[in-house]
């Protein structure tokens, strides 16, 4: 299937940072299977990452703080990237930086390689000072950052939102009018997590992303709504850990999916809740259109 110009195997991609850069979970799963490979995000310039304890279970979910955490644009080059063009599998590398220039720069040098067939601009990651979640929730520089990126590449461009904001929609339209030709939605929402004993937050930063069945009723709302606001497709994120979860973001209008926190339960989710997906549409046959 096609989406904004990349050639899916199917509709169920991983979500960025929960898949490594795929060479993580090539042991448990058949790559080729799956409908993209989507990248943890990458940077100009190395990074270390926040403080641990990293991540923490929630009621329905957990909290991370992983600080963007990458070895920089020329290892994944010269490291990751030629691993991942072995595969059939299109690949979609997500991005993030500090200024529009570095975003720009990432676009610029990834879109050289032939085996990127899309970028994924992360204008959403709460857990860093600078940049991530700043840009995504304001429009103006939301079509800044994106209309940097447009100039830089002509591979499809897909903005990544996030949900820490009054209406996502109006992001959304501004990442669509600075050229993104699709919307990934949502990133994670911004939440804590306090120990008792000592007081202090159970993270090594204050706050973290919230991810998993906690937020996907959140997801599928603002889902909804973007699928009504914008004239370019929306890939549906949050939460989804089976077929049916999947069917329930293309009902709310998503064309595709990312599988992102399952992977930590699940190694092989991605495929089992493309299985289930496809048994659900040939049960209800009626009901979507994935074609
Ligand atoms: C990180 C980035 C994200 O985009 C996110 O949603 C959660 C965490 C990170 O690397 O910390």
């Amino acid at each position: 299937m096609e989406l904004a110009g990349i050639e899916l195997k199917n509709p169920v991609m991983v979500a960025s940072g929960t898949f490594g850069w795929g060479r993580e979970y090539a042991d448990y799963l058949d790559l080729n299977k799956l409908g993209a490979i989507v990248t943890k995000s990458i940077t100009l310039l190395p990074r270390e990452g926040n403080p641990p304890p990293r991540i923490v279970e929630t009621p329905s979910g957990m909290l991370n703080s992983i600080g963007l955490q990458n070895e920089g644009l020329d290892y994944f080059l010269k490291e990751d990237l030629p691993f991942l063009a072995k595969f059939a599998t299109p690949l979609i590398v997500n991005i993030a930086g500090e200024s529009a220039e570095e975003y720009a720069e990432l676009a610029k040098r990834l879109s050289r390689e032939t085996a990127v067939k899309g970028i994924e601009v992360n204008i959403s990651c709460p857990n860093v000072k600078k940049g991530g979640m700043a840009f995504g929730v304001d429009a103006g520089l939301t079509k800044e950052v994106i209309a940097a990126v447009k100039k830089a590449t002509s591979q499809p461009i897909i903005a990544k939102l996030t949900p820490n904001v009054t209406d996502i929609t109006v992001i959304g339209q501004a990442a669509v009018d600075a050229g993104a030709d699709a919307l990934s939605a949502i990133n994670t929402l911004v939440g804590m997590a306090i120990d008792i004993e000592t007081g202090g937050s159970r993270l090594g930063t204050l706050t973290g992303g919230l991810s998993g069945p906690a937020i996907k009723p959140v997801a599928v709302r603002m889902v909804y709504e973007l699928a009504r606001a914008v004239n370019v497709p929306v890939i549906g994120i949050g939460g989804i850990m089976s077929g049916g979860d999947a069917a329930e973001f293309l009902l709310a209008g998503a064309q595709a999916v990312e599988v992102g926190t399952a992977n930590f339960v699940d190694t092989a989710a991605p495929l089992r809740i493309l299985a289930e997906l496809n048994d659900h549409v040939h049960r209800h046959p009626r009901a979507l259109n994935l074609s």
